[in-house]
């Protein structure tokens, strides 16, 4: 199903994944605040990137360099005089848009033919009553719109106590240059040979223009960026390396968001064309996504070349180069670039996992969130809450549990019910105790040490001895097959 950005809005404020930013003052235009089971599902979403693209690889590395750099980065990658949109004004209001945005907005029009009557006219129409096309604000329909003029995206700001030119700094618009002005660094500290990446994930900061559409476009996100380094003298399989690796790398992320659960069919690749090209890129590869405001990247795959250590070089005045023992040379590596953003791979995850179906004449939304990437993996839920023997295993199971992994106790609702909500946040197994878990002392049975667990998917049921818990969920939560569980260990019919 396609769910809308409406329905997720409203979840994920309803149920503490994002909230808008400062909303008691009216809200931070296009920022956004991950709430308690955001910020589980957002640190597992960047866990399981470094776990994979990192750490599991012998030819990764991390850094986690800081927001403000040396203003000169900007100047020698570009960004200062590049990194900018066409915006025009209106002279009336002052409201700023994109320049090539202005044709593709609705228009308010004071029509003459019907005394001045105000009307809100689809983008690119005529008025219907005087054919007229729109010539001035499409806001508030009055002012004059000035020449397009280029604003710079980044965030200015002021170091230290003065603030005049000298002192001007930058919030990063990207991570990646972090990459390039430690290459030297990294590549003598850990003795790298090539080819190797350097990853970071972290904060970026763009004054958009026209942002919205949730966390897809915001002024503050974080970025996964890896820059990863190659021999352009290099082949592999016949091939120019850069060219190789690039290929490798738009496979490796397909098949990375595949694995946590994007479907097949919500995914594609778009090439940029040669007009649309970065003027650091010699080819670059989107991978798009269906997001409920419809196909739009999710995350860039560049080939950069030699672009930005040759500008770092030339601007810091230091040599920025590898020496290839084979040749005998010092060389410029090439770099392939896959950039993705965190938030909105988040929302990503999010539209694919989020799911409506009916069960027994009711309504069940279920977020089919990849056991990894779900926010809590486990909820233990007394069946009786009255029962102290019941509520005290509980949290004794929770506690234990709570070891590995994000496990909740919820007490507050009826069995049903607490399924239900943590169907809706996507947790994938829940635990139950009953009176058979602990027995009746009171009729002197003892009990069987046994908890159900609830599949969220199935909705099937197993029945398991305690002690028998965490290496179950240690099997399931790591992909392991839930009918091998529920065959293992059967529930009472
Ligand atoms: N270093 C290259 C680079 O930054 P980009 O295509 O501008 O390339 C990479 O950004 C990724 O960062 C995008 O594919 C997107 O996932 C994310 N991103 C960029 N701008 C964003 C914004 N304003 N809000 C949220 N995510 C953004």
């Amino acid at each position: 199903m396609t769910v809308t950005m409406d329905t997720l809005v409203s979840l994920c404020k309803r149920r503490g994944f994002v909230f808008q930013s400062s909303e008691i003052y009216g809200g931070t235009g296009s920022c956004y605040d991950y709430g308690p089971l955001g910020v589980e599902l957002k640190n597992n979403l960047k866990r399981l990137w470094w776990r994979d693209f990192v750490q599991n690889r012998p030819d990764m590395v991390g850094i986690d360099a800081s927001i403000l750099m040396h203003p000169m980065v900007w100047k020698a990658s570009g960004h200062l005089e590049n990194f900018t949109d066409p915006m025009v004004d209106c002279r009336e209001c002052k409201l700023r848009f994109r320049a090539d945005d202005v044709d593709t907005l609705a228009w308010t029009h004071y029509c003459e033919a019907t005394k001045g009557n105000k009307f809100t006219i689809p983008a690119g129409e005529p008025c219907s009553h005087c054919g007229a096309r729109r010539t001035l604000c499409p806001d508030c329909g009055k002012g004059e719109l000035t020449p397009p003029r280029r604003f710079n995206l980044m965030f200015k700001t002021f170091m230290g106590p003065v603030e005049e030119e000298a002192s001007v700094a930058y919030l990063r618009p990207e991570t990646a240059q972090a990459m390039f002005v430690n290459f030297e660094n990294v590549l003598q500290s850990m003795r790298l040979k090539l080819p190797f990446g350097i990853a970071q994930a972290g904060r970026s900061f763009r004054n958009e223009i026209t942002p919205g559409n949730f966390i897809f476009r915001t002024r503050e996100f974080e970025q996964m960026e890896i820059e990863y380094f190659v021999n352009p003298r290099d082949t592999v399989e016949g091939r120019p390396a850069d060219e190789y690796w690039h290929d490798r790398w738009i496979a490796d992320c397909m098949a990375w968001f595949r694995r946590y659960g994007l479907r097949e069919e919500n995914l594609r690749l778009r090439e940029h064309d040669q007009s649309e090209l970065s003027h650091y890129s010699k080819r670059t590869v989107d991978i798009d996504y269906r997001f409920p405001i419809g196909w739009s990247e999710l995350m860039g795959i560049a080939n950069r070349t030699d672009f930005d250590l040759k500008q770092h070089a030339k601007f810091s005045g230091k040599s920025l180069t590898y020496f290839d023992e084979e040749r005998k040379e010092h060389i410029v590596p090439y770099v392939v670039e896959p950039a993705s953003g965190v938030d909105r791979a988040l929302l990503a995850f999010l539209a694919d996992a989020y799911t409506e179906e009916e069960v027994r004449g009711e309504k069940r939304v279920v977020l089919r969130f990849h056991p990894e990437l779900a926010p809590v993996k486990v909820a233990v839920l007394p069946l009786l809450k009255k029962r102290d023997e019941i509520v005290k295993a509980a949290h004794a199971i929770r506690a234990t549990l709570a070891g590995e992994w994000r496990v909740v106790y919820d007490d507050t609702a009826a069995i049903g019910r607490l399924y239900r909500r943590q169907d809706e946040v996507g947790t994938p197994y829940c635990v139950t105790v009953d009176v058979q878990t602990v027995g009746d002392s009171d009729k002197g049975e003892v009990g069987d040490g046994k908890v159900t667990i609830r599949d969220r998917d199935s909705m099937g049921q197993a029945r398991v001895p305690i002690e028998a818990l965490t290496g179950v969920f240690r099997d399931l939560l790591s992909g392991g097959d839930w009918a091998k569980v529920a065959s293992e260990f059967p529930a009472a019919k």
